[in-house]
């Protein structure tokens, strides 16, 4: 796709499609009233006779419009005026495309960057057209022997911005939208692809492919004798059950100041979580192909800085396994040394994510980070806690917990931060060894991050339990790239700050 960014008036736009925003109730917007001046009052009465009140859903196609020069005005309700928010920009963009891949349209002019979004310039606007049409034009049809084609695709998008002045930073704001949609798109191609398929070693292998594409991008892939030499007796013992051999990839984006800390992501990547001895019900046991969701998300966030060239230094940890039943997997009531060197009785081999999670955070530490997150599809507690509109955020640093909130508000892909407090802790303990890997009744998202808490205590650190977000289940089940518009957002936002400081 096409993206670029233009001023001037609608009806002088030579084009398949132009697209306009109505608003509630029967109210024309700018770029409406300006058609509408221009063929002597046309859409005013269809308005005014009812054809399109306005109510966000609601669209209108025009031909051959008398005075423009397009072949097309697809009017777009956008509801009301005042309330316009993130969500319905994104669900008016939607319905654009939606409307458009049906119409034989290829090339289209839109004026839906001309509603006002509480609190969101035009730069987020561009950006996010193209985040919005990017995810409504998405389609996993790898394994479908017939693919439906759209008749006449679309090819081009061009985003109205008011005046020249507006032109560079619109530019710079496509480059971005096209980044972070890149990003989200690998995201959810690889959490979409089944277990049998998304192992270990493809993950490692899409790491390389990253730094064969991008220079700047340095691969390593570590393999379990590698690991066994660092003590990673944890990681291990996840990966012991299953005949996928279990990998440490770190990926190296180093684009700003030699002596500038790293920002460091840690993603789970459990290609499938059965459970283990402790195995799943058989109910939505599929689901768990989603399980390296976090560890997408860090492809996705390497993936987009690459490709918007941000002057910084960040780092992507993926510890990667498969969790699954076996003669020699490990059993509840075993105790493992972790590469921390603190011994973790296993009393439930289902939370395996943390187990992979803390030596990859020990190991982390050898990067002097200025801050950690990770990113885990850690515990279905988060997913009663929260639903599927924030991921869960827990934090022993109060500043970057604030900017991950921050950045989750700017990039709509938000989350909520939950308590760590010391009174959790004790349900961790274990009889036997220095922790239990699971906490008991009450608290599940917390507890999980309690015991991750224990591995971090080094440099700040914040954890992003996606659980709930990374994907849709039901009948559109699929992977939805969350967090990579987060964590793109919050890389974004550290670059302006070290530019002002
Ligand atoms: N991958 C799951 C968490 C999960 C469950 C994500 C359902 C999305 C939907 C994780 O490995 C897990 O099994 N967690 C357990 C932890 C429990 C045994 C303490 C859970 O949440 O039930
Ligand atoms: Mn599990
Ligand atoms: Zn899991």
């Amino acid at each position: 796709m096409e993206y670029t960014v233009k001023s001037g008036n609608p009806e002088k736009q030579r084009i398949g499609c132009v697209v306009i925003p109505v608003y509630a109730s029967r109210k024309l917007s700018a770029s409406a009233k300006v058609i509408d001046k221009a063929s002597g009052g046309y859409i005013s009465n269809l308005v005014r006779r009812g054809e399109i009140e306005g109510d966000l859903g609601n669209i209108l196609l025009l031909h051959n419009v008398e005075n423009t020069l397009c072949d097309r005005v697809l009017l777009i309700g956008c509801g009301k005026e005042k309330d316009i928010t993130v969500k319905t920009f994104y669900k008016a963009n939607r319905i654009m495309v939606k409307t458009l891949e049906a119409s034989g349209a290829t090339e289209i002019a839109s004026y839906l960057t001309e509603m006002s979004v509480k609190r969101k310039d035009i730069n987020w606007k561009v950006q996010h057209s193209i985040q919005a049409i990017d995810e409504a034009l998405y389609k996993f049809n790898q394994f479908k022997s017939e693919k439906e084609e759209t008749r006449r695709p679309l090819r081009k998008f061009i985003f109205s911005v008011h005046g020249r002045g507006q032109l560079m930073q619109g530019e710079q704001a496509v480059r971005e939208g096209m980044a972070i949609s890149t990003g989200i798109r690998l995201a959810k191609y690889l959490g979409n692809l089944p277990g049998n398929v998304c192992t270990p070693t493809y993950l490692a292998n899409e790491a390389t492919k990253l730094s064969v594409h991008y220079s700047e991008v340095k691969t390593t892939v570590l393999e379990e004798d590698d690991m066994e030499k660092l003590g990673m007796g944890s990681l291990l013992s996840v990966s012991k059950g299953s005949r996928e051999p279990g990998k440490l990839i770190t990926m190296e984006y180093n684009a700003g100041d030699k002596n500038q800390a790293p920002i460091v992501f840690v993603g789970k990547g459990v290609t499938f979580d059965s459970g283990g001895i402790s195995l799943k019900p058989g109910a939505s046991m599929d689901e768990m192909k989603y399980d390296m969701c976090g560890a997408a998300s860090v492809l996705g966030v390497i993936s987009a800085c690459a490709e918007m060239q941000v002057p910084i230094n960040v780092i992507g940890i993926i510890p990667t396994v498969e969790n699954m039943p076996d003669g020699i997997a490990s059993r509840p009531g075993d105790i493992v040394t972790s590469m921390s060197g603190q011994t973790i009785e296993i009393l439930n081999t289902d939370a395996e994510g943390r187990l992979i999670l803390c030596d990859a955070l020990t190991y982390a530490e050898k990067f002097n980070p200025d801050v950690v997150i990770d990113i885990a599809t850690l515990t279905g507690a988060c997913i009663v806690a929260l639903g599927a509109h924030p991921a869960g955020l827990l934090s022993n640093h109060n500043p970057l917990a604030n900017d991950l909130l921050s950045a989750g508000q700017t990039s709509g892909d938000r989350c909520w931060q939950l308590p760590l407090w010391d009174d959790y802790q004790e349900q961790l303990n274990s009889n036997f060894a220095d922790m239990a890997n699971i906490g008991g009744k009450g608290a599940g998202t917390i507890t999980a991050a309690c015991f991750l808490s224990r591995f971090t205590k080094k440099y700040h650190w914040a954890h992003l339990d996606v659980a709930g977000v990374a994907w849709v289940s039901g009948t559109k089940k699929g992977a939805t790239g969350r967090p990579v518009g987060l964590l793109s957002q919050y890389v974004l936002d550290r670059l302006k700050a070290n530019k002002s400081a």
